[in-house]
């Protein structure tokens, strides 16, 4: 696809030379377009290098080739990443004073813009106006992520990764357009008193792969993150939840598709300690077995297409217990995969489901845009 990436004057202007090779790698015609302001943060020669194409954000030189209308009507779709503040206020408001500005308006392409900025100007009303007005004119806007900004402080206002901004660029009218996608992630926590726990080692990264893959197959997805402290998915609706009792509570919402990825306690006390419990005597803690949340939901939402999650011993037969697991519970597919993918980042799994059984093996990135294809293949066909 040709894309013109437009870089504006922003501290994260550097991080869009991992855009660039990332996009040039997957095959696409990168014609980068920086602001003057821009080059103040990155060096021109390393984006012509990593994009193979040459680079002159001056408007009136190669003047003969009329370079903003060439840009404009040759680009496929336009991204902006980092934009700052500056560039969202000109948008808005049809400014066509740089090389940049004119091809947008020159082009009928589909316009991406990936703000980046310090918290305060991101929250500012004169930013919060411009980008609605951008957002109801058809241009899609993604959320910054959260985290460490230029200087010590943090909040919402960082650039996305390169990955999640590929994939909200490149998300497409699909079939998980409109529809709703729940993934569970992480692992839940039952109190023993109140500074102790049930807990288990999952790290969330399955899910969260799987809420990134969904969302960038167009799906609306929520996220329900139980315990997880790594960062989350930007354009996700994020949901936290602890408990067992705040998990079921949070994933009881009406999905086309729900993945439960999360790693559920299978025991709980009955009354956890009231305090906090001291050294001394043995202590001996009745455990219960907790509700089966994931069978309860295909029971109640049988309009669901369920997708389990079997964590099996390494040398488990996986595809019999997930298999198992799915006529158990009365779901319609169960991932299985062994403890050793817990917290890694490549997994093994099999997909099973009523009339079939596949394997993948890869990165859990990987693997979560494999599921998605699987189940996008299976839903078509129902
Ligand atoms: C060190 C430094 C860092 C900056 N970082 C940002 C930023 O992250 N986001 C932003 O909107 N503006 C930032 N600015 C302000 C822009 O550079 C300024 O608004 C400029 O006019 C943007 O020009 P452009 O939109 O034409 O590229 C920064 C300025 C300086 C001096």
């Amino acid at each position: 696809m040709r894309i013109l990436l437009g870089i504006t004057g922003g501290i994260a202007a550097y991080k869009a030379a991992n855009l660039v090779r990332k996009l040039t790698e997957e095959g696409h015609n990168v014609q980068v377009l920086p602001t003057k302001n821009a080059l103040e943060f990155i060096g021109k020669s390393t984006l012509e290098a990593l994009s193979g194409n040459a680079i002159d954000s001056e408007l009136y030189s190669d003047v003969q080739n009329v370079r903003h209308i060439k840009y404009g009507q040759e680009a496929e779709l336009i991204i902006v990443a980092p934009a700052t503040a500056n560039f969202l206020a000109k948008l808005a408001h049809g400014i066509a004073d740089d090389l940049l500005m004119n091809a947008i308006l020159a082009s009928n392409a589909e316009v991406v813009i990936c703000p980046a900025m310090h918290t305060e100007m991101w929250l500012n009303p004169a930013t919060r106006a411009n980008v609605k007005t951008l957002q109801e004119r058809g241009i899609r806007v993604m959320e910054p992520a959260s985290g460490r900004l230029t200087g010590s402080d943090s909040g919402p206002g960082r650039l996305p990764e390169p990955e999640d901004i590929i994939g909200f660029a490149l998300a497409r009218e699909g079939f998980f357009t409109g529809k709703s996608v729940t993934v569970t992630a992480g692992g839940t926590r039952e109190a023993i008193d109140e500074v102790r726990y049930i807990g288990n080692s999952s790290s969330g990264r399955m899910g969260i792969e799987l809420a990134t893959a969904f969302r960038n197959a167009g799906a609306k997805v929520t996220l329900v993150a139980c315990n997880i402290d790594r960062e989350l998915p930007t354009g996700v609706e994020v949901l936290r939840a602890s408990s067992i009792a705040e998990l079921e509570l949070a994933m009881d919402r009406a999905s086309d598709v729900l993945v439960m990825a999360a790693a559920v306690s299978d025991f709980q006390l009955d009354k956890p300690h009231r305090g906090k419990l001291h050294r001394g005597e043995k202590l001996v803690l009745e455990l219960l077995p907790t509700k089966d949340l994931l069978a309860g939901y295909a029971a109640n939402h049988q309009e669901s297409y369920c997708v389990g999650f079997a964590l099996v011993e390494n040398n488990a037969d996986v595809v019999k217990i997930a298999t198992e697991k799915m006529w158990d519970k009365g779901v319609d597919a169960v991932v299985g995969n062994t403890v050793s993918t817990l917290g890694s980042v490549d997994a093994e799994v099999n997909l099973v489901t009523k009339s079939d059984v596949l394997h993948k093996s890869g990165t859990k990135s990987e693997i979560a845009q494999w599921l998605v294809l699987e189940l996008q293949e299976i839903l078509s066909n129902t």
